[in-house]
């Protein structure tokens, strides 16, 4: 089967799965005007911005939070229904690991009506990284984008030997399955040093959950914060500031832990 049309579908609260989605679509040699973006990453998404047609590959990406994808992009996902579209399944790590997220995407593939054709794990910056403690600072890089759409290449000529998605061998991917119990992730939040705070909204425009307000500065709503930092890189006066000293310590050691380069790995 030729494709003629892409859908993508991410969440992607500091940029780098949507960076591993977009070169993966541009590898597979579809008409870049052929490309639809889906982006699942802010509040009020499923109301205004969802393409898919019955014949599109289907790209769905997301991030690796506590070995898993993350919740909100799940949630956000099983919001949408495909008439068993191929799907491509894309988990981006922050150089720790991969846990369960591939399955994760594959079980939620299945249950929107998706089928999975394939599926890639490429890493990310980690999103606890900062100047002092950086992890895996800079990724994807470009060596990470050129595997990406050699990886797209792949998917594309996967498809094209295929004359119908039916009889297709399942596809093996890591993890465990059953899927066990989601780890709790401790519930923090991010604030605002007002000191450094300049009003300029970026910190709110930048969150995935609506959980950063303004009344008289820019304050959170805790138990909205998913902890994801999105506000912290998207500010510029690094005025947004973590106060778990549990993620504190988390991220000086994860530095020491996962200093080692961890490489994509693709499935199909
Ligand atoms: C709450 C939370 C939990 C995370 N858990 C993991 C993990 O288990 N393993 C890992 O390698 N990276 C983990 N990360 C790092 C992200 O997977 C990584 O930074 C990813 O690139 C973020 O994707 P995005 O840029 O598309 O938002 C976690 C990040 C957050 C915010």
């Amino acid at each position: 089967m030729k494709i003629n049309r892409i859908s993508q579908f991410f969440f992607s609260p500091t940029h780098s799965t949507e960076k591993i989605v977009i070169a993966i679509a541009a590898g597979t040699g579809v008409d870049p005007l052929n490309i639809i973006e889906n982006n699942l990453t802010y509040p009020g998404y499923d109301e205004t911005l969802i393409d898919a047609q019955p014949n599109d590959l289907v790209i769905i990406g997301g991030p690796v939070y506590a070995g898993r994808i993350a919740i909100t992009a799940i949630e956000r996902l099983q919001k949408l229904k495909f008439a068993g579209n191929p799907a491509v399944l894309v988990a981006v790590y922050g150089n720790r690991n991969l846990g369960d997220a591939l399955i994760d995407l594959r079980e939620t593939a299945i249950s929107i009506g998706l089928r999975p054709v394939a599926g890639a794990a490429f890493i990310g910056e980690h999103s606890y990284s900062t100047k002092k403690f950086p992890i895996a600072k800079g990724r994807p890089d470009n060596l990470d984008k050129e595997k990406a759409r050699d990886f797209g290449e792949q998917v594309a000529q996967k498809l094209q030997s295929l004359q119908s998605l039916e009889n297709m061998p399942e596809l093996t991917l890591p993890g465990t399955f059953p899927l066990p119990e989601r780890r709790v992730i401790p519930p923090s939040y991010v604030d605002t040093d007002a000191a450094r705070c300049i009003k300029c909204g970026a910190c709110q425009l930048a969150c995935p959950t609506g959980a950063v307000y303004n009344k008289g500065g820019y304050k959170t709503t805790p138990e909205l914060c998913t902890i994801c930092c999105a506000c912290i890189k998207a500010c510029p006066k690094g005025a947004r500031i973590m106060v778990s000293e549990h993620v504190k310590g988390l991220a000086e050691k994860l530095f020491q832990s996962c200093a080692d380069r961890k490489e994509p790995e693709t499935f199909i």
